[in-house]
């Protein structure tokens, strides 16, 4: 299904979800003692404010209203800045590497995280490139890629481009794709890019399949107006599951917002010590061998 256009461009309700975390990263970067500072976010909300004010849809008015609940953005830009730590510990030992963001929505990660040498890939589907190129410019360090992440033609262009091996993140995307299509995109990247590391967020199997999808779906349409198809669609029994796909996928680490001390989490705090719920939702690093 499509949504309402920005500059009257159509994008599908999952990809409607990237102006969530881009109004988060704008809000909490205004905020005393922010969590992540994202003035490229701030700037592109100030752009786009006039585009969703009149929109007929209700998440749309919503954010250009500054309606946005707190605990949301602490966990959203709790989890951007976790993105960012990985991104920059890879760079540290590889200060020229290439960095891939698949799904990268609206995010603005390259100019939080630039070094001055890394090259850095940003890519999503076409409708929201197009949107992203209106808003921010390409550098010879800086690439927009317009595709669908499962078409792996983009892989070749990334390899013209002589980038290996590649951190490569996925942030919010994984779980808006069906289980066999990322098994398939691992297994390639794999293949493709030995060496390289994969960043990933991920959903437990019972938020998909059992007795969180409910609560989890009431969340995403009836909290915050989100889209019927924007649902997530995989899950995974744990960190472990994607090892067993192929002997050359290594965990490195796995973190939840519940392992950070921050204050804005406040009373969401208690979460992280109820047994399971550190692994509702996460990120897994791992080395594709
Ligand atoms: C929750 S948003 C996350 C955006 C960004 N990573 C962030 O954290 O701000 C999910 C993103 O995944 C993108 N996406 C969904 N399916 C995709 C696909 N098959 N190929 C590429 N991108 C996809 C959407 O367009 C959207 O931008």
């Amino acid at each position: 299904m499509q949504k309402h256009g920005i500059f009257n461009i159509d994008i599908n309700d999952v990809s409607s979800t990237m102006l969530l975390t881009l109004y988060c990263h704008a809000r909490e970067s205004r905020s005393a003692d922010p969590i992540i500072d994202d003035p490229r976010a701030v700037e592109i909300t100030a752009a786009l404010n006039r585009q969703l004010a009149g929109s007929a849809d209700r998440m749309y008015r919503d954010l250009a209203d500054g309606k946005l609940n707190k605990k949301l953005i602490t966990f959203i830009t709790l989890r951007a800045r976790q993105f960012d730590r990985y991104t920059q510990d890879f760079l540290s030992s590889r200060p020229d590497g290439s960095v891939v963001n698949l799904g990268c929505g609206l995010d603005t990660r390259f100019w939080r995280v630039d070094n001055g040498s890394a090259r850095f890939y940003d890519l999503d589907l076409p409708g929201v490139i197009k949107i992203k190129r209106k808003l921010m410019s390409e550098t010879d360090r800086y690439r927009m890629i317009a595709s669908s992440v499962l078409d792996f033609r983009w892989m070749d262009l990334l390899k013209q481009h002589g980038s290996s091996p590649c951190l490569f993140l996925a942030e919010g995307l994984l779980m808006y794709l069906e289980k066999d299509s990322v098994r398939d995109l691992l297994l390639k990247l794999q293949t493709e890019f030995p060496g390289s590391e994969l960043v990933c967020e991920v959903v437990h199997e019972s938020v998909v399949n059992g007795w969180l999808k409910g609560a989890m779906n009431l969340r995403m349409q009836g909290e915050l107006h989100l889209g019927q198809e924007a649902t997530f669609v995989s899950g995974v029994r744990d960190g472990h599951e994607m090892e067993s796909w192929s002997p050359g996928i290594n965990l490195l680490s796995e973190w939840s917002h519940f392992d950070s001390d921050e204050k804005k989490l406040g009373w969401a705090r208690l979460f992280g010590k109820i047994p399971g719920m550190r692994r509702v939702q996460w990120t897994v690093h791992y080395r594709l061998g």
